[in-house]
């Protein structure tokens, strides 16, 4: 059988909870699960977060998922619902909303008695410059009062555009106007930390903090790894060798025949490509790692199979390879690849085999 395996570490990702909690004591975390648990798995990854108070979902197929496999805490949709039908299922199944447009708040006050009646909580959603979703300033005190004077209880949420950036201007803007709403809607609870902000801004915290790429054990800093933030990579996604060549210098490797030997080297196929979710742009080079020893990949990631060098290395046939994990970081693959972990992560595909370990 062809052996491309993605490891989850329910351990890994409950030592990360543990760091929220660390960083946030205060505040109810909101675990960010959406796209499949940021493509670890959803169904293992719930049973790991067992301990959180809440989950983050971007739609309501995502919530539903968990409610079928019988979680019961509260769970935010991000983006509120799609349609008016949505209302319904929402408040059956004991889901939160976020609120960023006219169009949801309407859908929203057509049945407030009996959403209120249901405790209903609304998350609304303040622009403060990212210009994606939200109510902009002033417009969201008046948004947030006529919600509270009808009777729904409300969360004042926020996404800060660069959190994960040393001094961007945007983020004094964006505290700025998140604070002031906050007191002009007094008393209201307060929501606006991802990873990143959890790590800089303490202060920020307030009620509900919303971690995710954190959970997994990846950065979101560009200039911090796991290892400074003490977080633990939740992922292993290794493959095995499958074949073996020695070639001489001058010789080619892969499709394109882009990587030319220029000395005599051990080359071994390892069964896994872009098929599995493996990138295969690398502007930079790109390595791999055996028994915790980094070596390099060369020539073209195929859609089944990549090239690595194995010079010296003692790597027989059918040996484990890590593509990502704890010795060769998802980050540092992301980096060579001119993208960020989220995405490497949120896009393996279904063929490697999932186990959790
Ligand atoms: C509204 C919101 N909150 C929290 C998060 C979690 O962010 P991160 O994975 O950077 O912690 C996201 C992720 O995209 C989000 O959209």
């Amino acid at each position: 059988m062809r052996q491309a395996t993605v490891y989850i570490d329910s351990k890994a990702l409950q030592y990360n909870l543990n760091r929220v909690k660390q960083l946030a004591p205060t505040a109810k975390i909101v675990s960010m699960v959406k796209a499949n648990a940021y493509g670890h798995g959803v169904k293992d990854c719930l049973a790991a977060l067992a301990e959180t108070d809440a989950f983050g979902v971007a739609c309501l197929e995502e919530a539903l998922e968990i409610r079928a496999l019988g979680y019961q805490q509260p769970i935010t949709l991000i983006e509120g619902i799609f349609s008016a039908d949505e209302m319904a299922v929402v408040v059956e199944n004991n889901i939160e909303v976020v609120v960023h447009q006219q169009e949801q708040l309407d859908w929203l006050r057509t049945q407030k008695d009996a959403y209120i009646a249901k405790g209903l909580k609304v998350w609304v959603k303040l622009n403060s410059g990212m210009n994606r979703l939200g109510f902009k300033v002033p417009e969201i005190i008046d948004v947030i009062h006529t919600l509270k004077a009808d009777g729904f209880t409300c969360v004042l949420a926020m996404h800060f555009a660069n959190a994960d950036a040393e001094d961007h201007p945007l983020n004094e803007q964006q505290k700025n106007q998140f604070l002031d709403v906050k007191e002009a809607c007094a008393p209201i609870m307060a929501s606006c930390c991802n990873s990143a902000a959890i790590f800089k801004w303490p202060e920020l915290n307030f009620d509900f903090v919303r971690p995710g790429i954190m959970l997994y054990g990846a950065s979101p800093f560009a200039d911090k790894s796991v290892i400074d933030l003490d977080i633990k990579p939740v992922m292993t996604f290794t493959a095995e060798i499958i074949a073996l060549n020695h070639i001489q210098a001058g010789e080619s490797v892969g499709y394109g025949s882009t990587f030319v030997a220029d000395t005599e080297m051990n080359i071994a196929i390892v069964s896994i490509g872009y098929g599995d979710g493996y990138p295969r742009a690398f502007p930079k080079q790109n390595y791999v790692a055996i028994n915790g020893k980094a070596t390099r990949v060369i020539g073209r990631v195929a859609m089944d199979m990549i090239a690595i060098d194995v010079t010296g290395l003692n790597a027989p046939l059918g040996t484990e390879v890590e593509l990502w994990g704890k010795d060769r970081l998802v980050d540092d693959v992301a980096e060579a690849n001119g993208t960020i972990g989220y995405e490497l992560l949120c896009r393996m595909s279904n063929r490697p085999v999932r186990k959790k370990i």
